[in-house]
């Protein structure tokens, strides 16, 4: 027994930055982020808090699936860092839905979150726990990059995605890597004011080296996809929609080439959106599904890389 998605929703902030307005205070500009990423422009959190993006997601998954808040038996969250270090984000989002549920949990497993947060519902469903759950991915990146870094803040962006899952044979087949490698991909935490502690010489911003990251994620995604594929005997030309992280375009169009396949099945919102973590796929899979792209019995493959350094792939069938 598995689940189903039954509902999807996003949100993104009211604020949009195009490139262009980068370069009023980066060395940087709109042809350099175009041409190396694919971005054209990011949206970025202002007044609106964390919780208030994950809350417009969560309401609007809740509204396609037909499902009442109260009968949601578990919510999980993916999120780097939520508005608060505690509460957790599924604590205070439950308030704000009204949930009284008995399980809830946060889970920080980089931009690989959204997949390894349905491997945590599976085992859910798998043990009857649950019969509807809530996933909600919300990242605010503007808050974690350091903006005078150009090689990093033009890449990211804020929003959240959501899903209903519900009990059903949706989930054909999952699987979550981890490596434990973090130098090239990592925030550091806050050093808070002990006296008692020795001063590290970090900022809690993100690091990244582009050029390791890139080639790891170009191997995991081709790899994890192959794999999935063979094990399950699918050939590439029978799943519908590839539904990839958005972190890079040349990443995307890479592993599109090396499966050999059109340019239609590997829908992609990098150009509106930038990179927003774990939040990509569910954001991405929310606007194809409002477009009505997605068909009954529809295979689809999603497929993450991020921090940790972590892959993941699911492969799903539509409702
Ligand atoms: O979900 C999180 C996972 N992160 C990723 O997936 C990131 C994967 N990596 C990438 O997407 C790419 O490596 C980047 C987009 C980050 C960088 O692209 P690149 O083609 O690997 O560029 P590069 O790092 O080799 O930099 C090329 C040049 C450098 O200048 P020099 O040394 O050639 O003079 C950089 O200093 O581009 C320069 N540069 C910039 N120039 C203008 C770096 N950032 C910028 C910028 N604007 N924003």
């Amino acid at each position: 027994m598995s689940f189903f998605i039954t509902g999807t929703g996003s949100a993104i902030p009211g604020l949009c930055v195009p490139n262009d307005a980068l370069s009023g205070f980066l060395d940087t500009n709109d042809e350099w982020i175009r041409t190396r990423t694919g971005i054209r422009q990011r949206n970025i959190l202002t007044s609106e808090s964390l919780l208030d993006l994950a809350e417009r997601s969560a309401i609007e998954a809740l509204s396609l699936s037909k499902c009442s808040p109260l009968s949601i038996d578990m919510i999980i969250c993916s999120t780097l860092h939520g508005d608060f270090f505690t509460p957790s984000m599924s604590c205070l989002l439950s308030k704000r839905l009204g949930i009284n549920c008995r399980h809830m949990l946060d889970i920080n497993m980089g931009c690989s979150g959204f997949i390894f947060a349905l491997e945590l519902a599976a085992a859910y469903f798998d043990s009857k726990r649950v019969k509807r759950v809530l996933i909600v991915c919300a990242e605010a990146m503007s808050r974690l990059v350091d903006w005078e870094d150009r090689s990093t803040c033009v890449l990211f962006g804020d929003g959240a995605g959501a899903v209903i899952l519900e009990e059903g044979e949706g989930l054909i087949d999952l699987a979550c890597s981890i490596d434990g490698e973090y130098e090239n991909l990592n925030i550091p935490g806050i050093e808070g004011n002990s006296p008692f502690s020795q001063k590290r010489d970090t900022m809690p911003y993100l690091n990244m080296n582009g050029q390791e990251i890139y080639k790891f994620a170009v191997s995991a995604i081709i790899n994890d996809i192959t794999s999935m594929l063979e094990k399950n005997a699918i050939p590439p030309d029978d799943v519908a929609y590839y539904f990839l992280h958005q972190a890079n375009i040349r990443i995307i169009e890479s592993a599109r080439h090396k499966l050999k396949q059109p340019e239609e099945k590997f829908p992609c919102n990098i150009e509106s959106c930038g990179n927003t973590s774990s939040a990509t796929i569910p954001i991405l899979l929310d606007e194809v599904n409002r477009q009505g792209k997605i068909k009954k019995g529809d295979v689809l493959l999603l497929s993450a890389f991020g921090s940790g350094l972590t892959s993941a792939v699911a492969l799903l069938r539509w409702n």
